[in-house]
């Protein structure tokens, strides 16, 4: 019997080193120590030996047992470490490198501008109970110019000129409303709110202030009984945290496809505060954004029951006001990827 004991022990302590994980440890353990372990199988034999032998037996028993839960907890110990140390290995971070590209003489740049713009506004919409969405850049005609409405040969196709692929059915998108319809198709039950920050394209020639790849801001509303006033109340909200102060706006009789009726919200020029001066071309105001309360089509297109519901809808120009915000005179600078540009606005 002593002699099975010792077996025991020495074919546990040849296997112990190959458990590699800890719940292979756990069932490692019960298959020697368990109710139904090895060790037990041997102590019900116990019954069938002399007084003298049972205590022997009894006393080696204890001995192996302990030895046993001592290597389990020692080998236990090791697995955990290895397995943090996998961790640590897979999921480190060089956090002395700031350090270093200082030591070269080289410095971070601060975040773009855009970036900065749109998180703000990501932020604030965020308080107010929008949720934010992401839609493709590579977009079908449908959801970029049908379901807005804007059927083939509609003349407002021209109004935005588009990069198409070969194949004629996709193209580049030229504005962020496509997520509109995207939008009411995933939250399906209204009443929802969302906005959508993006990059937009279109095949412009390019000067001081027309980029092909540049950004938009659009958000939706869809509830019962919206007006045009709750539109005005988020629009004034967007600008103020824009620029960090309440702003004059003003609306114009605007035309897009996707709304009825359809507005241009300009706000009052900030650098001559409404007097006139070069960058709002002697107007006194400057054009901020396309909006409108949501054409009864767009809403069918998006699954929603225009009879039941309905709302507003903005599509913002984000390279525009960053220009603004900045004092920033050329649209290209935005895109150069110049570090110098973006250190800048590290303090801002
Ligand atoms: N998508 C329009 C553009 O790029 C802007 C726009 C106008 C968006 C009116 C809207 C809207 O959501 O209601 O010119």
């Amino acid at each position: 019997m002593l002699d099975k004991l010792q077996e025991v022990l020495n074919e546990f302590e040849q296997s112990l080193d190959s458990v590699n994980s800890l719940p292979d440890m756990a069932q490692f353990k019960s298959e020697y120590l368990g109710k139904k372990g090895k060790l037990k199988g041997l102590m019900s034999g116990m019954k069938d030996l002399s007084v003298e032998e049972k205590k022997s037996f009894g006393a080696k028993a204890n001995e192996v047992k302990q030895t046993m839960e001592e290597a389990i907890g020692k080998r236990s110990q090791q697995i955990e470490l290895s397995e943090i140390n996998a961790k640590l290995e897979k999921n480190w971070q060089d956090i002395s490198w700031l350090e270093r590209v200082k030591d070269k003489g080289q410095q971070s740049a601060g975040l773009h501008p855009l970036t900065k713009i749109t998180r703000d506004l990501e932020d604030i919409f965020l308080s107010m109970g929008f949720d934010i969405l992401d839609g493709p850049h590579i977009e079908t005609e449908f959801y970029n110019f049908e379901a807005l409405n804007v059927p083939a040969n509609h003349p407002a196709r021209d109004l935005q000129d588009t990069f198409w692929f070969n194949d004629m059915k996709h193209l580049l998108r030229t504005q962020t409303s496509n997520i509109q319809i995207r939008g009411m198709e995933q939250k399906k039950n209204p009443p929802f709110k969302f906005v959508a920050p993006g990059k937009v394209f279109r095949s412009e020639s390019l000067d001081a202030s027309h980029e092909a790849a540049f950004h938009q801001f659009e958000g939706m509303m869809i509830g019962e009984d919206i007006s045009v006033s709750h539109m005005i109340h988020f629009l004034r909200t967007l600008l103020r945290e824009v620029f960090k102060k309440d702003i004059n706006v003003r609306l114009r009789p605007g035309y897009f496809p996707f709304v009825e009726p359809g507005f241009e919200l300009d706000y009052e020029c900030l650098l001559c505060g409404g007097k006139g001066c070069s960058v709002c071309k002697q107007v006194g105001w400057v054009e901020a954004l396309g909006c409108g309360m949501v054409h009864p089509n767009v809403l069918k297109a998006g699954g929603i029951d225009p009879h039941k519901w309905n709302g507003f809808a903005w599509g913002l120009g984000v390279d525009r006001l960053v220009m603004m915000r900045y004092h920033i005179d050329d649209v290209r600078h935005l895109h150069q990827g110049d570090l110098r540009f973006s250190e800048q606005f590290k303090a801002y």
